[in-house]
């Protein structure tokens, strides 16, 4: 038996490589997904993988392809979860998953496995992930099935076997990071009336200690996708790299939330996601300008929608590719110019323009005007109005 294990080279995954070869006497093949997650946490990986027990370790780079192909779609949607998360751990999984499946294909595996718990979203979204692209797969979650519940515990089961760990005994958040964001849970943040301490933050300053100068930044928008920052052309990839740097110092994209999770329970979760945070306001301002007021009615109704998708894992499926070509549509004319304020924790689009933009200054001044008749409005109210009209006359006559 072949075991494909979407590895960290965290405590848990290290500890998983030697369980899944006593427990099923198999070989383990350890997959390494970078989506941005930072040097720090991939230097030695592979070392680190073979040294627990990994035949092979395979490190698939899939920046780009997760920011063209899996946040740049999903921006175009506005999908934000509850209000507020911007759906960075989220919208990872999918395309982990997917590179996962093609490592075991490569390497003729049998089964999958991840170092999700079973109290969480991300078993839901890795397996579901599976069911669509390889059913015929076994899958494999160690922390359901192992009685290995500790931080102690796990580095004492290295210990046994002699497996060295760089990981401590204590360690106190739960993060997970890649290009668009870090996510953190557990420690003091596990009781909602503790304030995040300083530890918590990672990714940006606080606002307190950002600049006392506000920074301008200038985002170009085509079709609904970020294409350029400050006049430069980049990738998606590198135009969040860019946004991040310039965004983080300021303390742009912090948020603090109590979040449903898909299985149930009520989870506390401090998000960064500086950049995204930016382009995120940058299309929003775009959208005011070229949509009427239906279309956008709509987008909000996508976006909604969209957002409990990519939360619940539901990637691989035709309502994904059918909220994706609605999306797509309404941001054909989705093109134009934004800057965006930063300043201490803040982002606020201050200057946007595009040559679709449905705004004329001609008829919405409170100036003079010769375009708008006033006079036009009266008839409009009054059908518009008519139901109303009609079910108050009916009710005083009766
Ligand atoms: N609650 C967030 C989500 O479900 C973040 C999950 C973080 N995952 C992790 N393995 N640390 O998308
Ligand atoms: C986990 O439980 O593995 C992380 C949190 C989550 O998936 O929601």
């Amino acid at each position: 038996k072949k075991i494909v294990l979407a590895y960290s080279g965290g405590l848990d995954t290290s500890a998983i490589v030697p369980w899944l070869k006593e427990t099923y006497g198999c070989e383990v093949v350890a997959f390494v997904a970078d989506v941005g997650q930072g040097d720090d946490e991939l230097a030695g990986v592979e070392e680190k993988a073979i040294a627990s027990g990994a035949s092979e370790c395979h490190i698939v780079d899939l920046k780009e392809e997760m920011v063209s192909d899996y946040i740049y779609p999903t921006l175009q949607t506005g999908a934000i979860y509850e209000g507020t998360y911007l759906l960075g751990t989220s919208m990872a999984r999918p395309i982990i998953a997917k590179a996962q499946v093609e490592i075991a294909r490569k390497v003729g595996a049998d089964a999958l496995s991840h170092g999700c718990t079973g109290k969480g979203n991300d078993q839901v979204r890795f397996e579901a992930c599976f069911a669509a692209l390889a059913p015929d797969l076994e899958v494999i979650a160690p922390w359901r099935e192992w009685d290995l519940t500790s931080r102690e515990s796990l580095l004492d089961y290295l210990a046994e076997r002699d497996i060295p760990c760089a990981a401590s005994a204590t360690k106190i958040y739960s993060r997970d990071a890649n290009a668009w964001h870090i996510s953190h849970e557990g420690g003091e943040l596990e009781d909602p009336w503790n304030q995040p301490s300083d530890q918590v933050w990672t990714m940006t300053n606080s606002p307190e200690e950002a600049p006392d100068t506000p920074e301008f930044v200038s985002v170009s928008v085509e079709k609904g996708q970020i294409v350029a920052v400050n006049g430069e052309r980049y990738s998606p990839y590198n135009c969040l790299v860019q946004l991040n740097n310039i965004a983080a110092p300021h303390g742009v994209g912090r948020v603090d939330i109590v979040e449903n999770r898909l299985v149930g329970m009520k989870s506390r979760g401090c998000y960064e996601t500086p950049g995204g945070t930016v382009m995120m306001a940058a299309l929003l301002a775009i959208d005011e300008l070229i949509l009427d007021k239906s279309s956008r009615k709509w987008k909000e109704t996508l976006g909604n929608e969209f957002a409990h998708l990519v939360y619940d894992g539901r990637w691989f499926t035709p309502l994904k590719a059918s909220i994706l070509a609605g999306a797509e549509a309404l941001c054909e004319l989705a093109t134009g110019e934004v800057v965006l304020k930063l300043y201490k924790g803040q982002v606020h689009a201050v200057q946007k323009q595009s040559v679709n933009s449905l705004y004329s200054e001609d008829f919405a001044t409170f100036g003079d005007d010769d375009v708008y008749d006033q006079s036009h409005a009266e008839g409009f109210i009054r059908l518009f109005s008519l139901s109303s009209r009609i079910a108050t006359l009916n009710k005083k006559s009766k």
